[in-house]
C-alpha cells in the first residue's frame, strides 16, 4: 500500500466536490470504473441541494494528500444497512491505496450511525474494483448477468441479546402475557414447571430455583454447613481462574477456597493438581465448567470418591453440556449452581439462578434459606434471604429451554466455522476433542498480543470481550491473596480473547471475523 493511505481523510461534500465531480463523470472511463450512472449538471445540483433533508444517504469529498480525489458514500441507509458508493476521480491517484483508505474511513463513518452492513453492486467487468472490495473484507452474496452484489459486516456485536430473544420471540410475549395474565407472580406454577423440566433436562432428581447463580452457589455451601457437612473454616478447591462468583460463595460462607491452576490446553481446573491441593480441612471440590466446556473427569470424580469430597458444580456457562458418558454437567456431581443471567445460553429477562441435586435433603433445605429460611409461612428455621426466582423469569425459562439444544447446536456451527477457519499463528484456537463436551457459552483464544488484536478488531468494527481481564487472587477484594502467584492463570487472564459469539450470529459476520483475523500480522 502507498504512503499515500495515511494522508486521506473524508471530508464533508461540499461546492469544490460537486464542481469536481461533475468533472469526474463526465468522463466515460470513471464511470467504468465505479458503475456510476451518468448525470446532468442540473441533476447532480438538485441531488446535492436535497441531500441535507435526506436521512438515507450520505456523502464525503475524498481528499489525498490535501487534494480532492473522489467522492464516497453511502445511499438507501435503511435497518441497520447501506450501500458503499465511491469513486476516485483523479486517476494520478488510482492503484496508490486511496481506495481502500477511503472505504475504510467510510465504514467507520457507518459505525458511528450505528450501521452493522455495508452492500455494494460492482460491474463484472470491473475486476479491478472486485479484486479492491475483495481485500477489503467484502464477500460476493449474489450476482446477475451485469452486476456481483457484495456485502460486508461492518459492526459486530460480541452478543446480540436482542437477536438471541428474535429467535424465539413469539413464544417469549406468549410466556410473559401468561404470566402477566395469571394474577401470579412468585412460587406459583410457573416455577414448579421450570424447576421440574430443567430437572428432567439436567438429569437430577430436583432443582430449586432461585435469584441468581451467585446465590445458587452460596446456598449449596451454606446447606451443607446447616446440614453439618461442612463448618466454617473448612477448605473448598476450586480453580483459579474462575469467574468470581465461584470464589465468593465459599468465602460468604467462612470457608476457605484453596486455588488450583486451570490446564493450559483445556482451560479448566487442571486435574492433575487437585490431589495435591488436598488436607484434612478439604471438604468439597468446586468444578467450573468455564467458556461451556465440561471440566469433569473421570479422575476429579475418583478424587471425590476416594477422598470423601462432595463434588460442587458450578454451570453458570454450561447449560446442556454432556460429559462422555451422556450424562449433561450440572448432574456429575453432589449439587450444581446455574445461572440464568441474559447472556448465558438459558438465558432470563433479568437474574434468575438454580440449584440442581438428587440430594432431597440438600434441596430442601436450599429452598428454604432462600426464602428467608421458612419451609411453613410465618416459621423460620434458618436466617435466611429472599432469593427466589420470580414466575416471569421462570415462565420465560421454559419457553426458552425447548430451544437450548437447538441453540447450542448453532453455536456449535459458529465454533466449527471459526475452528475450521481461523488460521493465524498468532491465535491459539481452543481445543475440542468432543463436541458433546462443549457449548460454547464463550468462544476463547489465547494470543500473546491479546490487547493489540482486541484493538485492531474494535477499529474494524468487531467488539470481544475478555474473560477475564484480572484473576480473582489479584482483585482489590482479596487484597491478601494479591502476592500469589498462579502462572497459567496468569497468562490466561493476560492473553484470553473471546470472539463474537452467538446463535444469532450471521454466515457474513463470522466470515468477517475470521477475514480480519486471518489478516492480521
Ligand atoms: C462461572 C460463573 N459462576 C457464577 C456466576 C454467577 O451467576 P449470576 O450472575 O447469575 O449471579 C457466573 C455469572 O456470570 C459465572 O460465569
Amino acid at each position: 500500500m502507498s504512503s499515500n493511505c495515511s494522508v486521506v481523510s473524508l471530508v464533508p461534500f461540499d461546492r469544490t466536490f460537486l464542481e469536481r465531480s461533475f468533472l469526474w463523470l463526465n468522463d466515460p472511463e470513471i464511470r467504468f470504473l465505479t458503475d456510476t450512472p451518468a448525470v446532468t449538471r442540473e441533476a447532480q445540483e438538485a441531488w446535492f441541494a436535497g441531500l441535507p433533508a435526506r436521512d438515507d444517504y450520505a456523502v464525503w469529498g475524498v481528499l489525498a494528500e490535501g487534494e480532492p480525489v473522489g467522492v464516497c458514500g453511502i445511499k438507501h441507509i435503511n435497518d441497520g444497512e447501506g450501500e458503499y458508493f465511491g469513486y476516485i476521480g483523479e486517476k494520478a491517484y488510482w492503484g496508490r491505496g486511496v481506495g481502500r483508505r477511503m472505504m475504510a474511513l467510510t465504514e467507520g463513518k457507518a459505525r458511528e450511525r450505528g450501521l452493522r452492513r455495508l452492500c455494494l453492486t460492482v460491474l463484472h467487468a470491473n475486476e479491478r474494483a472486485l479484486g479492491l472490495y475483495g481485500k477489503c473484507g467484502y464477500h460476493s452474496v449474489r450476482s446477475d448477468e451485469k452486476y456481483t452484489y457484495m456485502s460486508k459486516s461492518v459492526m459486530i456485536p460480541y452478543c446480540s441479546l436482542k437477536e438471541i430473544t428474535a429467535l424465539h420471540a413469539d413464544e417469549i410475549h406468549e410466556a410473559v402475557d401468561r404470566v402477566v395474565d395469571s394474577g401470579w407472580y412468585l412460587q406459583g406454577m410457573e416455577n414448579k414447571r421450570f424447576e421440574q423440566e430443567y430437572a428432567d433436562y439436567i438429569g437430577t432428581k430436583y432443582c430449586v430455583g432461585v435469584a441468581n447463580g451467585l446465590d445458587a452457589l452460596i446456598w449449596i455451601i451454606r446447606a451443607y454447613l446447616e446440614m453439618g457437612v461442612m463448618q466454617k473454616g473448612d477448605e473448598v478447591i476450586v480453580p483459579a481462574n474462575t469467574y468470581i462468583a465461584s470464589i465468593l460463595a465459599i468465602t460468604e460462607n467462612g470457608l476457605t477456597p484453596v486455588l488450583v491452576e486451570p490446564d493450559i490446553e483445556t482451560l479448566e481446573i487442571d486435574d492433575r493438581l487437585i490431589e495435591d491441593a488436598i488436607t484434612p480441612r478439604t471438604k468439597a471440590v468446586m468444578i467450573v465448567h468455564l467458556y461451556g466446556r465440561c471440566a469433569y473427569t473421570d479422575k476429579i470424580g475418583d478424587i471425590c470418591r476416594n477422598h470423601g469430597l462432595k463434588l460442587i458444580e458450578d454451570n453458570a456457562q454450561a447449560h446442556g453440556c454432556r460429559f462422555k458418558s451422556g450424562k449433561r454437567t450440572g448432574s456429575l456431581g453432589d449439587a450444581a449452581g446455574h445461572s440464568f443471567y441474559p447472556g448465558k445460553n438459558l438465558g432470563a429477562f433479568g437474574d434468575g439462578g438454580a440449584v440442581t441435586t438428587d440430594d432431597e435433603e440438600l434441596a430442601k433445605v436450599v429452598r428454604t434459606l432462600a426464602n428467608y429460611g421458612s419451609s411453613k409461612k410465618y416459621v423460620f428455621d434458618y436466617c435466611g434471604r429472599n432469593s427466589r426466582l420470580d414466575e416471569i423469569q421462570a415462565a420465560i425459562l421454559s419457553a426458552k429451554l425447548k430451544h437450548l439444544d437447538e441453540d447450542n447446536e448453532l453455536r456449535r456451527q459458529v465454533a466449527r466455522y471459526y475452528l475450521e477457519h481461523i488460521d493465524n499463528p498468532a491465535i491459539t484456537l481452543p481445543q475440542v476433542p468432543d463436541w458433546n463436551a462443549n457449548v460454547f457459552h464463550i468462544f476463547p483464544v489465547l494470543c500473546e498480543r491479546r490487547d493489540d488484536l482486541q484493538q485492531y478488531l474494535k477499529d474494524n468494527g468487531v467488539q470481544t470481550l475478555i474473560h477475564y481481564p484480572i484473576p480473582p487472587h489479584k482483585q482489590k477484594c482479596y487484597a491478601d491473596w494479591n502476592g500469589w502467584s498462579f502462572p497459567v492463570s496468569e497468562r490466561i487472564h493476560r492473553e484470553e480473547l473471546s470472539l463474537p459469539f452467538s446463535p444469532a450470529l450471521t454466515a457474513d459476520e463470522i466470515r468477517t471475523v475470521v477475514d480480519l483475523l486471518n489478516r492480521w500480522k
